[in-house]
Order: structure tokens, then C-alpha cells, then sequence
């Protein structure tokens, strides 16, 4: 990495407690209504100004990063790009990604990626960049890359760009079981589609799941979890079943595909409680398994 400043900043993972799909726009995204909440599972993005735009990717023991691509095809490059051209600037940046959010899981690794290229940059080069401005390019990027600058627990519209924060005030506790093999978002919303050839209704977030979150009842929570992405994932990864049927068995309160998959997360009523589904998951063999706390915060910078 050249230069003697760089920025880092953290972005969490996120899943969607409800996830509603509508039909198909003409532009090929489906409306969402969804509630996203931000869970303690993180990348960090380094940037400090270089010559040319250069991006390497490190990760965590446990991740594959094999597929991520490394070219002008990286999200967080586009994100670097985007910010300087909207500021007219040729200047370029060299970015390091190190990841600690699984890649193609359904956990948004690579919109955390771009939302904390954004900001990294921002602040790298003291560009001021108004919040509104910071979420419309965001958008631009991809449809989780708003709720990954703001984190928390937020219900999001549109194709899932048009964030607005909701009161949560609970303490959860998540398991999350990743896969071996990801799924690809493109695929998992086509499968909708052909699951659904006479359209569906529109999405809506029932005010179960909202009092829920504002209560802190993890009960009720789960009882509202749902995800219109569930279906067309099991019907490409039949074996997802055998996940959430094994979280629930032990001791878990509701399990839900994440977002277009593969990972499954579960609530659990405590800490203890996601300790005994961890361990459970592991003794039947699945070795990337965790714990997570929700709602976390969202993009920010941490110093190294
Ligand atoms: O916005 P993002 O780049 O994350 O979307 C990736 C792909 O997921 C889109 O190209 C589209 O196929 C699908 N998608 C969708 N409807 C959404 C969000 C994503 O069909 N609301």
C-alpha cells in the first residue's frame, strides 16, 4: 500500500428478519418490503491514496475467498470510482478488503464492502460528502449498500435501497450457519420467479414484527420471522432443510434462510442459548458456525 495515511472502516454483515417480494419490475429488480438488521460479523476496508486503483482481498481463517473478484468488477472498486467521479476527481486509491463476512452468503459481504469504501474514502480525503448524497450512491451500487452505511435495525423499500432506521430495542443473539458452496442472488430471485408464474401480491411488514422489535420479545420475534426467498432457496439447496430442522431441534426459537442464502441464521432466547445451537451445529459436523449479537452499528471508521 503507498502512501503514509490510510483509513480503515468496519461494515457488519446483514440479514433480513422479513423478507417480501413482489413481482418482477421491468427493470428486472423485484420490490422489497424487508427489515434488515446489521449482526457482529465484519469487513474491514483499508484505503490510502496510490496511482492506480489496486485492490487486494485477505480474509478470515475460515472464508473462501476464491470468487471474489479482483478486477474493475469488485464492488468496492465501483464504490471508489463512483465517490470520486461524483466529487470530479481523477485521483485513485489502492483498497484492502479483509473479510470477515462470508462471500455469496446472503450476508451482504459485498455491499459492506462498498459502503465502507465510500466512507474510507470520504474520509481519506476529507470530501464532506452529505449523508443524503452518501445513501444515493449507495443505492446506485446496489440495493443493500444504504442499509450497510446505516446499520442498526432498518426497514428497507424500493429494491431494497430506501432505508429508514425502526425502534429495536432488544438484545438478540443469532447462530449463523454458513455453507460450503454459495448461491447466487441473480439465481435465487430467477427461481422465485418461475416458483411464482402468476405473480404474487405486494409485500408488506406485518406490525407483529415491528412490536416485536420495539418489545424486545424474542419470542414474538420469532414467530414473525419470514423470508419470500426461503422457497426458491430450497428448492435450488433442498439440504437447507436439514439446516434449519437441526437449529430448531436444538433449542433455537426460529431459523430463516438469510437473504437469497445459503447461510441460515437462528434466534436464540440468549447468549447461552446460541452457545448451545453453536456447539450443537458443530458436533454434527458443521464447522462455520458463530454467534452474532444484533443490531450492530453500521459503517464506521476504527483506528489501527
Ligand atoms: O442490487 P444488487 O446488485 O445487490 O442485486 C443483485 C441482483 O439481485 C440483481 O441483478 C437482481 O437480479 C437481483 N435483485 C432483484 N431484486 C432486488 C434486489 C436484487 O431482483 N430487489
Amino acid at each position: 500500500m503507498t502512501g503514509s495515511t490510510t483509513v480503515t472502516v468496519r461494515a457488519a454483515a446483514k440479514i433480513n428478519l422479513r423478507l417480501g417480494v413482489g413481482a418482477v419490475r421491468p427493470d428486472g429488480f423485484h420490490p422489497l418490503a424487508t427489515v434488515y438488521q446489521a449482526i457482529g460479523m465484519y469487513d474491514d476496508v483499508t484505503a490510502a491514496d496510490a496511482d492506480e486503483w489496486a485492490l487486494t482481498v485477505t480474509a478470515h481463517d475460515r472464508i473462501d475467498v476464491s470468487e471474489v473478484p479482483t478486477d474493475d468488477g469488485n464492488i468496492a472498486l465501483k464504490a471508489g470510482r463512483l465517490l470520486a467521479t461524483h466529487h470530479g476527481l481523477t485521483r485513485a486509491a489502492s483498497i484492502r478488503i479483509d473479510k470477515g463476512i462470508p462471500v455469496a452468503g446472503g450476508l451482504a459481504g459485498g455491499s459492506a464492502d462498498a459502503a465502507a469504501t465510500l466512507l474510507a474514502l470520504d474520509r481519506l480525503w476529507d470530501l464532506q460528502t452529505s449523508d443524503e448524497d452518501l445513501l444515493r450512491l449507495a443505492g446506485e451500487l446496489g440495493s443493500d449498500v444504504p442499509f450497510a452505511l446505516i446499520g442498526g435495525t432498518a426497514r428497507g423499500d424500493g429494491r431494497g435501497e430506501i432505508v429508514k432506521l425502526v425502534e429495536d430495542n432488544g438484545s438478540w443473539w443469532w447462530v449463523v450457519v454458513e455453507s460450503d458452496e454459495g448461491l447466487s442472488t441473480p439465481r435465487i430471485y430467477a427461481t422465485f420467479d418461475e416458483l411464482n408464474p402468476d405473480g404474487v401480491s405486494d409485500p408488506e411488514i406485518d406490525a407483529a414484527l415491528l412490536d416485536a422489535l420495539r418489545t424486545g420479545d424474542a419470542t414474538a420475534l420469532a414467530a414473525s420471522l419470514r423470508n419470500d426467498l426461503q422457497a426458491p432457496a430450497l428448492h435450488v439447496r433442498p439440504a437447507l432443510g436439514d439446516v434449519l430442522r437441526l437449529g430448531e431441534e436444538a433449542g433455537a426459537l426460529s431459523g430463516i434462510v438469510s437473504g437469497s442464502g445459503p447461510t441460515c441464521v437462528f434466534l436464540c432466547a440468549s447468549r447461552p442459548a446460541a452457545d448451545a445451537v453453536r456447539e450443537a451445529f458443530i458436533d454434527a459436523g458443521h464447522t462455520r458456525v458463530q454467534a452474532a449479537p444484533g443490531p450492530v452499528a453500521g459503517a464506521h471508521e476504527v483506528s489501527f
